[in-house]
């Protein structure tokens, strides 16, 4: 048992030290989009950070913050540390890192430049998480109120985070729709503001300076690549473009671009940026739609649906033959047994590797089977490849293309 634990831990540590964070994080979203629906038919949310409707907040009192610091020590303080300073015991297998609040700078806001966030916007990030981030998204997993509870619990970890918040930026109306001109427009502000010295010349994220990047804690940054709209941390639709262009990202070297750009000319950026993924969507809508890691890799040969039920994977056992692409959609179900769920499969856990999919919220990854053999796959999620979800485990049977014939 010991060996095995200690085997575990070293395949995640070797994980992390790939550096595997981002394409692990593709997601399918649990809402399904609509096609062409009728317009009477009450449109579903759209889970996105700027247009995630706020609850009511409940007044802050010392209840409040005493069942917000129950709430943090059970879900937050794993990765946010037992003092929110960022240092929890799975922060290491992140990337990125989750954030330390003691230092008080706040990147998801609808507040410019440095100002601290509004309760309502920390509310949101907390609810929906951040995509392609090993932030997850609470609305699936806590009550509204103890979400509330856990933003009052927040603002506590640090004198820095007790100022007032900012005032939030104008947005001015959002256009109806994106039209060829706002786009040609956007294309010339996108060149004349620099966006290209970091997202590049046409935004895959590659600009001159997108490999020397820091945040303010000093780690490596990467420019968002515009063609991956599944991997906008706020969501990819105009409005968080819009919002993410006018604020920045306090403490990432994206800018505010309050002074510089007015804000028709924020919505004619923004249409451009939205245009070089899903140019087919109109404004409004989420671009929430499945998009899979390795969609490089091309259609999948075979595709396995896999559930966590009750912390057992169905089915245990996988059988794919060599050379085969295989896609794999993973499901916890929700059982009240935890939430958050992963997969790693030892020896291919270089391609074939979900961390954090949530009841409401599957992962899907897409590999090819190039290496026959018989391997071991557990959960990925972090700290549960040792001592908590020891059950998680699973076999897959490459078989070897001449076997597999016949
Ligand atoms: C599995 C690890 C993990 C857990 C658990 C987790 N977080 Fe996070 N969190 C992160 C990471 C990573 C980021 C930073 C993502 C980024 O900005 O790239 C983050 C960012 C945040 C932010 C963003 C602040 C900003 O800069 O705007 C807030 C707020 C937050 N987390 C709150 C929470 C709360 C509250 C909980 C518990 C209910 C929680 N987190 C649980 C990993 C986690
Ligand atoms: C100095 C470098 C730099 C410049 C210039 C810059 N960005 Fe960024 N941008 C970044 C970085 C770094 C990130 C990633 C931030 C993060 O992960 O939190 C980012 C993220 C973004 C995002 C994604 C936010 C999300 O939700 O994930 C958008 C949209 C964006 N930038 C648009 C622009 C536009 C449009 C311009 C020009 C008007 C621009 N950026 C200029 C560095 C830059």
């Amino acid at each position: 048992m010991e060996t095995e634990r200690a085997g575990k831990r070293g395949a995640s540590a070797a994980l992390c030290a790939l550096g595997i964070s981002i394409a692990l994080f593709a997601m399918v979203s649990g809402c399904e989009r609509r096609e062409a629906a009728a317009p009477a038919s009450p449109a579903p949310p759209i889970l996105s950070w700027s247009h995630f409707e706020v609850p009511p907040e409940p007044p802050s009192t010392p209840d409040l913050v005493a069942d917000g610091q129950r709430v943090f020590n059970e879900n937050c303080a794993s990765c946010h540390g037992p003092r929110g300073e960022g240092n929890g015991r799975c922060a290491e297998f992140l990337t990125p890192g989750p954030r330390n609040f003691v230092a008080g700078i706040l990147r998801f806001k609808s507040t410019p430049g440095a100002d601290l966030p509004t309760d309502a916007d920390l509310f949101r990030t907390v609810s929906l998480g951040l995509r392609g981030t090993p932030m997850p998204p609470w609305k699936f997993l806590l009550s509204d109120r103890d979400r509330w509870a856990v933003v009052a619990y927040i603002k506590t970890l640090a004198p820095a985070l007790n100022g007032p918040a900012g005032k939030p930026v104008e947005l001015g109306a959002e256009p109806q729709q994106i039209t060829p001109q706002m786009v040609a427009d956007g294309k010339q502000l996108y060149a004349d503001a620099g966006c290209a010295t970091c997202h590049g010349d046409e935004g895959y994220g590659d600009g001159p300076s997108a490999d020397t990047l820091l945040d303010s804690a000093q780690m490596p940054i990467r420019p968002r690549n515009f063609h991956k709209g599944f991997e906008f941390k706020r969501g990819h639709t105009l409005r968080d473009i819009a919002l993410t262009i006018t604020t920045g990202n306090n403490g990432t070297p994206m800018p505010s671009f309050r002074e510089s750009l007015d804000p028709a000319q924020v919505w004619d950026v923004a249409a451009f940026v939205y245009g070089l993924d899903n140019p087919r969507l109109a404004p409004g809508s989420g671009s929430m739609s499945a998009v899979a890691q390795g969609a490089n890799l091309g259609h999948p040969d075979v595709v396995i649906n896999l559930r966590e039920r009750a912390w057992r994977y169905e089915p245990a056992v996988i059988q794919v033959t060599e050379g085969q692409i295989v896609r794999i959609n993973f499901q916890p179900t929700d059982n009240g047994l935890g939430a958050g769920h992963g997969l790693a499969i030892d020896g291919y856990d270089k391609d074939a590797f979900i961390n954090g999919a949530l009841v409401g919220r599957p992962k899907s990854v897409t590999f090819k089977a190039d290496k026959p053999g018989t391997f071991t796959f557990y959960c990925a999620t972090q700290c549960s490849t040792g001592s908590l979800h020891p059950n998680m485990k699973g076999t897959l049977v490459v078989l070897a293309a001449n076997e597999g014939k016949h």
